[in-house]
């Protein structure tokens, strides 16, 4: 039983798209932002690049053994910068983000992502800070139907942020199912088409529980400072609004020139092996190779006064 759910989570999504997006070379320095059970990982390491994996997730981090030329680093993948100082390396050749939660962390009932078994609210990656507990029972309502709407782009969200507010008026919300049956009963009809009314409230919270679209917003400005001229970079993002925000950023970051005109999905193939994959989307760039103004300076008058 263990050992298939281990061969799950370290099934890496768009694989083969990420190692060509990536190009790793023998010897060189790659930084997996979002390590969770070292999938990708391992093909960077297999093609005889050195790793520095980060996860935030300490759980997740006690689950990996030693694997040669990983070096592993707890934090935010937003911190890369920092943490990559620590260790001496200040430039790398490419970094990977495959964001979100894993299916380890989705699976695992007691970390409370999911609105299918009971568990305590939590759904912290890191372990610290404010909790779903916190957030449900102690944020204002008007900011809670605020954050389902626009994390989880749940147009009830009013409705279910109103029946919050009068389930812990008169007694905290302490466990998912109850958070779940909650958001069902405030459901016009009891139901979402085709979903569980509760998804995208979940999602929601989640989202807002651990930042994760601050974290990526940092992660990616983190990244295009840190790689060297000519490193690339793979983001794998699981909803439009993370999407979104790559797609920009690629778009408006002059130091990085896209390498995937549009986000590459997963084959079919890939979809029916592992579902997962479905509503990922690979988005990949490369650190412009830079000169100094100097330089462009003295090489260029010659050819321009020729010309003129
Ligand atoms: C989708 S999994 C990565 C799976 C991995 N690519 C593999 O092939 O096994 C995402 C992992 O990133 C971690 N994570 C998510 N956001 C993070 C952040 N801001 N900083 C560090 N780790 C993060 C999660 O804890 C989780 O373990």
């Amino acid at each position: 039983m263990d050992g298939s759910s281990d061969a799950l989570t370290h099934l890496p999504v768009l694989a083969a798209e990420v190692l060509e997006a990536l190009d790793p070379q023998p010897g060189e320095v790659f930084v997996d932002g979002t390590l969770g059970g070292a999938g990708h990982t391992r093909l960077l390491l297999k093609a005889g690049a050195q790793v520095y994996g980060i996860d935030q997730d300490p759980y997740a981090l006690s689950r990996l053994g030693e694997l040669e030329g990983l070096s592993i680093l707890q934090g935010n993948y937003r911190d890369m910068v920092s943490l990559l100082a620590e260790q001496g390396v200040t430039q790398v050749s490419g970094v990977l983000l495959d964001i979100g939660v894993s299916s380890f962390q989705l699976d695992d009932a007691q970390r409370g992502f999911s609105y299918h078994t009971e568990a305590p609210l939590d759904m912290r990656m890191s372990q610290e800070g404010e909790s779903a507990y916190d957030v449900i029972n102690e944020l204002p309502t008007e900011e809670l139907a605020a954050l389902i709407f626009e994390y989880g782009e749940e147009r009830h969200s009013r409705r279910i942020a109103r029946a919050i507010e009068a389930e812990r008026e008169k007694a905290p919300i302490a466990t998912t199912t109850q958070l779940a049956e909650i958001i069902k009963r405030a459901y016009p009809g009891g139901h979402a088409r085709g979903i569980h009314p509760a998804r995208r409230s979940f999602q929601a919270l989640r989202i807002y529980v651990n930042d994760e679209l601050g974290a990526l917003r940092g992660g990616l400005e983190a990244a295009s400072t840190l790689l060297a001229p000519g490193g690339r970079l793979a983001v794998i993002s699981f909803h439009s609004l993370e999407d979104r925000i790559v797609k920009r950023f690629l778009k408006t970051n002059s130091q990085l020139e896209a390498l995937t005109k549009r986000p590459v999905e997963a084959s079919e193939d890939e979809q029916s092996r592992n579902p997962r994959a479905r509503s990922a989307k690979l988005r990949a760039a490369r650190k412009v190779e830079t000169q100094l103004p100097g330089q462009q300076l003295t090489e260029q008058q010659p050819e321009q006064q020729a010309s003129e």
